[in-house]
């Protein structure tokens, strides 16, 4: 059902992904390919019709000649042959020079922009990296680049299969435990680009999304610089709260003591767009009701209820969330 409340419209923009909208030099190719194997597959299929419809009420000389040994080699033969060929050899160049230059080894070619996305049951973990590979950056189910530029990922998992597809920005690829997949996106316009975890990963793999902004290139340096500069939570009840609660567990907010590594990295979680890896904009009553019953929410994902708390500390906690931009 698509968002009616225009303000959740615009926080959820780009989601669901429009698959044959492509916004980027990666996405175009594969768009074309898709709309080639739709119209020619329509195309044989009521070829393959009006066969099956002569050969059950067709006139007697008709029939004949459809089960004649020349329409057999032709159309039962040498036109698949020919089509399927073509196809596949098409399919090959075209998915290759996808990836003409994209660089086999680990090394990082200078000056391109880099960022490690790793699937995990049922979110992405994102880490821009510097030129040396080592991460800048640490964010969640959500990628800023800015437009106009390739942006090289290197796609992880730390479990299980997952496949990244931003359909407007790139193909979808495949997230392999033990391997580490290269796969380039652009945006050729500011705006925002939602994906979508396309191989099934489990439980709420349905709800495991993503969602890519493009900046024009000044803004996108501000939004680089500001994150590079350290955090600076607020203290409080909602920090202590988060300290005392358990959170630090699995969470890292820099700036305080909770650097836990299993789940998102919540240091600037108020300034993502959505929650739950791109199921819910991210607002106060979002946030508290996530950490109440994220269960409801995303049924089986990883974190635990906390439905023990009272109301105004869910509160407290949830308006410090909110805080960390
Ligand atoms: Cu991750 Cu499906």
């Amino acid at each position: 059902m698509p968002p009616t409340d225009p303000g959740l419209q615009s926080v959820l923009r780009g989601w669901p992904p429009p698959v044959l909208d492509p916004a980027g030099p990666f996405a175009q190719p594969v768009t074309l390919l898709a709309w080639v194997l739709l119209l020619g597959g329509t195309v044989v299929l009521l070829v393959v019709l009006t066969a099956l419809a002569i050969a059950l009420w067709g006139k007697p000389a008709l029939r004949r000649r459809l089960g004649g040994d020349r329409a057999i080699w032709t159309g039962g033969v040498g036109f698949p042959l020919v089509v399927l060929t073509a196809l596949l050899v098409w399919g090959l160049w075209l998915t290759a020079s996808l990836q003409a230059d994209v660089p086999r080894s680990d090394k990082v070619a200078g000056g391109e922009m880099r960022v490690r996305v790793t699937g995990e049951m049922w979110w992405w973990r994102v880490a821009y990296l510097d030129d040396a590979g080592h991460t800048v950056i640490a964010d969640a189910n959500e990628l800023h680049v800015p437009v106009g530029q390739p942006v090289l990922l290197e796609l992880e998992s730390a479990d299980v299969i997952h496949s990244f597809w931003v359909p407007q920005l790139s193909g979808k690829m495949d997230m392999i435990p033990g391997r580490r997949n290269l796969l380039r996106i652009q945006a050729d316009q500011p705006g925002t680009y939602g994906g979508q975890c396309a191989e099934y990963c489990g439980g709420p793999h349905a709800l495991m999304g993503f969602v890519v902004i493009a900046h024009p290139p000044d803004t996108f340096a501000r939004w680089r610089a500001a994150r590079l500069a350290p955090s600076a939570p607020a203290a409080g009840r909602g920090a202590e709260l988060f300290l005392a609660s358990g959170c630090a567990a699995c969470h890292t907010v820099r700036g305080t003591a909770a650097n836990g590594l299993a789940g998102p990295d919540l240091s600037r979680v108020g300034s993502r767009r959505t929650l739950g890896a791109g199921i819910l904009p991210n607002n106060r009553g979002t946030l508290a009701g996530w950490v109440a019953d994220s269960q409801t929410l995303k049924p089986g994902n990883r974190m635990p209820n906390y439905k023990q708390l009272p109301p105004q500390d869910l509160n407290a906690l949830a308006e410090w969330l909110e805080s960390l931009k």
